[in-house]
């Protein structure tokens, strides 16, 4: 047990194409953190947020990681409280699971406080009851592979089932964040809410090849399978650039791309240094032509999660 820990909790792409609400992958970066001590005070209080140009409450049980920690404190012990410092150190709205990676980082850092009474997949509920406040939907695409690190299968809530899903080594993501926001409730507002079958059975041999091809580390079957034909086709209208950002990557040899989480940030997945940073240029070069914004990530996939930074 400590009396203050600082901690980092990372950035995850969800959905990965074809899985939506239930695939996620987590990244190595971006990411937050969150410095946390107990207090003789029960509750939970955010002594300070910095990144976040002012837009998040202090008001612990409006803020992801504050509703986190509390729903934590609900099932361990309630005679101490939490305060904590939120350094926000990824994009709002972005489609990398920002309200997720806060949410998580409180979690574990109140169960480190705590001398770990939960375990991390025991972490994950709590933890969704920040993201439900975030984005007015309980999906733990976001949350479980922040949490579990890897690419995770949160198959459903009742019961709850999450498990990690083996990948290839060799594989890189390159993502692009073109520079608007996209609020997670309206993205999922314009998804029709019923889906042909011939579409249905479209999308569930997908997930089924993205899960064996990354299992069995097959390119090929991963970048079949990586084809979002429910959610995609609506979604890509929000996001400047998509058509071409997603042609530029493919032709410059990655295996997939698609959109991250709500969007606007889009990934391409390859297994080849040298590919991703062609797949990067390319992307780039299309936000350049249209004068939008951008940021570049490439990453490897983050099997470790969360992380104490001190303690
Ligand atoms: N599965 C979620 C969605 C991820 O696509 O709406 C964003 O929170």
């Amino acid at each position: 047990m400590s009396d203050r820990v600082k901690a980092f909790a990372p950035a995850s792409i969800g959905n990965v194409g074809c899985g939506f609400d239930v695939l996620g992958l987590c990244l190595e970066a971006p990411g937050d953190e969150i410095e946390a001590w107990l207090t003789d005070e029960p509750g939970v209080k955010i002594n300070s947020i910095t990144g976040d140009d002012g837009r998040l409450s202090l008001e612990a049980e409006k803020n992801t990681a504050g509703i986190a920690i509390a729903s934590f404190l609900s099932v361990t012990d309630q005679s101490k409280g939490v305060t904590f410092d939120l350094h926000k150190k990824m994009p709002f709205g972005s489609g990398l699971g920002s309200s997720a990676a806060s949410a998580v980082a409180g979690a574990f850092v109140a169960n480190e406080l705590f001398g770990r009474p939960l375990t991390r997949q025991e972490l994950i509920v709590h933890a969704l009851e920040g993201e439900k406040f975030a984005s007015k939907s309980a999906h733990a695409d976001n949350v479980a592979p922040s949490m579990m690190g890897g690419f995770t299968l949160a198959r459903g809530e009742e019961p709850f089932d999450v498990a990690t899903i083996p990948v290839p080594a060799e594989l890189r993501i390159v993502l692009i964040y073109p520079h608007v926001e996209i609020n997670t409730s309206d993205a999922r507002g314009i998804i029709p809410t019923e889906v042909p079958l011939k579409k249905a059975i479209r999308q569930w041999g997908n997930v089924a090849g993205l899960v064996t091809g990354m299992a069995k580390s097959d390119f090929g079957l991963i970048g079949r399978s990586l084809e979002d034909v429910l959610i995609e086709p609506h979604r890509a209208k929000l996001i400047p650039g998509f058509e071409e950002l997603k042609a530029a990557a493919l032709d410059s040899g990655a295996l997939a791309f698609s959109i991250s989480g709500s969007g606007p940030t889009c990934f391409a997945l390859t297994y080849n240094e040298h590919l991703a940073q062609a797949i990067g240029t390319a992307m780039g070069n299309v936000m350049k032509s249209k004068g939008i914004d951008y940021t570049l990530y490439h990453s490897k996939v983050n099997q470790e999660g969360p992380k104490i930074l001190t303690s």
